[in-house]
């Protein structure tokens, strides 16, 4: 992993990457979105957030080549350049409706010369009872106001190639296409096929 450009070392000493938006965030007027870094997420957050995914997506970790790791994903999950987005009622707190977290990093292109600076997301998770509201698109597009802000590159985020769904979202919906870097860009079909994710990106 080489290291983090000077840019991406002053983006992530920002004590909000969304101040910009003038907070309180909010998405038609029912839900409020607040910001977090890993470290400040509250204790019920860590554990909602963690389940959430597990919730969503366990069934298809376990079939994954990689299998469910469940300390990799909290490291994943909680590490200290983790930037979180969290969906809630905006009159009830407690009623916690989806969250996108995702980190500026740098990631590999097709250039061995060259690292591109991008919003990561990590995890896009909505709650079943929250689905098809738009939410999604709202988290997915504020992550874009995000990147544009802070002039990265791209919205890259890895899928698997089994959450059709999720696929489709991205895709048709949300107007990503495979990266360069995607196993099914980058590699003949017949090595493609041993991967079971695709790398999806979107120009800021
Ligand atoms: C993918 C996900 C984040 C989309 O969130 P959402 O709030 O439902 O998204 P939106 O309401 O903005 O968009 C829904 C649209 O995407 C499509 N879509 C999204 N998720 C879908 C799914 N799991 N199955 C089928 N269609 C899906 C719908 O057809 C819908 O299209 P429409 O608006 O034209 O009717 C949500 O389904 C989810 O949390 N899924 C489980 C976790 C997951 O797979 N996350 C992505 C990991 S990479």
């Amino acid at each position: 992993m080489p290291m983090p450009t000077e840019k991406l070392n002053a983006i992530n000493s920002e004590p909000s990457l969304v101040a910009f938006l003038n907070p309180p965030l909010v998405y038609n007027q029912d839900i409020t979105i607040d910001y977090y870094h890993a470290d400040t997420l509250p204790p019920a957050l860590v554990s909602w957030t963690f389940e959430l995914v597990k919730t969503n997506l366990y069934h298809l970790y376990v079939r994954s080549n990689d299998g469910w790791d469940e300390a990799g994903k909290r490291a994943e999950l909680y590490a200290p350049e983790a930037r979180y987005l969290i969906a809630r009622s905006t009159t009830d707190p407690a009623d916690l409706k989806g969250f996108l977290m995702f980190q500026m990093v740098q990631e590999e292109t097709m250039d061995d010369d060259y690292m591109a600076d991008v919003a990561y997301c990590y995890e896009l998770q909505v709650a079943e009872n929250a689905r098809n509201q738009g939410l999604g698109e709202h988290l997915m597009r504020l992550l874009c106001q995000i990147g544009l802000h802070w002039q990265l590159e791209k919205v890259m985020l890895t899928v698997f190639k089994e959450n059709k769904g999720a696929m489709r979202f991205y895709t048709k919906k949300m107007g990503f296409e495979l990266d360069e870097i995607s196993p099914g860009a980058c590699l003949s079909p017949r090595k493609a096929k041993r991967f079971d994710y695709e790398i999806l990106s979107k120009p800021c």
